[in-house]
């Protein structure tokens, strides 16, 4: 399958409705294609809902079937912060379509920050880990200490992850964070969380849109690989507390079917909602050996300007992360950095790249490989 258009918002906190959201960056996806809504022949809508303002609307395929004046089916695939990826995975093994347009929009922060941390929290296991208030930065935080413990990285390493993302995202016109710049002292100074994370240790709630245009039609950017697994909700009862079983099995699948290598990936962009999670990620997706991620960050390879990027667009660190969205944004990223046009953040000669998506802890993940078209 192929990729036919991208589209996306600027992420930050204005206030519109989640469908706004969406409508925009289906537009924007439609033009990159040069189509219109009725060459589409299927819709798959991700989105974790009405935002914690509650607009109690829960019949969105219909709300969008009178949004885009279209009949054909329109599917959702919930699947919290890894909703964007799920509804790419559907997508892609979805038979009997020609055009799928895949979407989705959120309005996450819509209130006082301890609602929206709330509501996120609703991603995590009900009976134990909500009830005791295990928040997600609270619970990566200890998923940190046992690989911190077991590997010997350090908070530095992760400082270095905060300042790459945010460096990336200083030039990218869509992130929350454009045109600011962080020095490495304020990221190891920024206030504590949930010890020993910092603030630039977490990823940045937002609100936004993003969608991709799926297609049998060859065009210049083909998908030749996908990966999708899923693992406990809750996230201490897993074999491994120090690395994501789901990512790894993603990546296994993703990688035999692309029949490539992690060596052959030119750009990635990795699912950074904590820099902890970024870090044993290299690793997860192969980029590193086990143990070994914080000597990759170390090396400047995967920074601005070395040999393989990893998250050029400012990741979910300094981009910002709506939750279902993020997924989609990242495909927004790498498509255009495989067509060549990210202008300052452009990757030099980038033909293959890879997006990497987590729903939770790490409880619903995929994988997918992009590979440039040469007509
Ligand atoms: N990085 C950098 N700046 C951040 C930030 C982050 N992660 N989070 C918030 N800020 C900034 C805001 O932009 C705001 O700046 P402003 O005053 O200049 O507008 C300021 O800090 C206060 O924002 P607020 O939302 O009130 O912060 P907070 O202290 O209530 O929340 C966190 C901070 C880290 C707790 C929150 O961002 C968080 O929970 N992040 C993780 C979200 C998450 O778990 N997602 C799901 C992942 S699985």
């Amino acid at each position: 399958m192929y990729i036919k258009g991208v589209g996306m918002t600027k992420f930050d906190y204005s206030e519109k409705a989640w469908w706004q959201f969406a409508y925009e960056a289906a537009i924007d996806a439609l033009q990159d294609a040069k189509m219109n809504i009725s060459q589409i022949d299927a819709i798959i809508f991700t989105g974790m809902s009405s935002a914690s303002g509650g607009e109690h609307q829960t019949h969105k395929v219909s709300f969008l079937s009178e949004l885009f004046k279209t009949n054909v089916p329109i599917i959702e695939t919930p699947s919290v912060c890894g909703g964007g990826g799920v509804a790419l995975y559907t997508a892609l093994h979805l038979s009997g379509f020609n055009n799928v347009l895949v979407l989705s929009g959120e309005k996450i922060v819509d209130n006082k920050s301890e609602v929206v941390t709330d509501y996120i929290l609703s991603a995590a296991e009900r009976a134990i880990e909500q009830e005791e208030g295990m928040l997600f930065p609270a619970q990566n935080a200890l998923v940190w200490q046992n690989y911190s413990r077991k590997y010997g990285a350090t908070l530095d390493d992760l400082s270095l992850i905060a300042y790459k993302n945010h460096e990336f995202a200083a030039l990218n016109p869509k992130a929350y964070f454009y045109n600011k710049f962080f020095d490495l002292e304020k990221i190891k100074n920024s206030p504590e969380v949930a010890s020993p994370f910092r603030l630039m240790d977490c990823s940045l709630s937002v609100n936004g849109g993003a969608a991709v245009i799926v297609s049998k039609e060859k065009t210049d950017v083909e998908v030749i690989g996908s990966g999708f697994a899923t693992d406990h909700i809750l996230t201490f009862e897993r074999e491994d507390l120090t690395h994501f079983k789901a990512t790894k099995l993603a990546a296994e699948k993703a990688f035999t079917e692309a029949k490539i290598t992690p060596k052959d990936i030119d750009v990635a962009e990795i699912h950074d909602a904590f820099t902890s999670v970024e870090l044993f990620s290299y690793e997860d997706l192969g980029f590193a050996e086990e143990g070994k991620g914080a000597e990759l960050i170390r090396s400047g390879k995967i920074s601005k300007g070395g040999e393989m990027p990893i998250n050029p667009s400012g990741g979910l660190k300094a981009k910002g992360h709506p939750i279902s969205v993020t997924g989609l944004a990242q495909v927004y990223e790498i498509v255009n950095q495989l067509r060549g046009k990210c202008e300052e953040r452009q990757v030099k000669d980038a033909s293959t790249g890879l997006t990497h998506n987590i729903g939770g802890a790490g409880g619903s993940v995929t994988v997918h490989i992009f590979k440039k078209v040469n007509n």
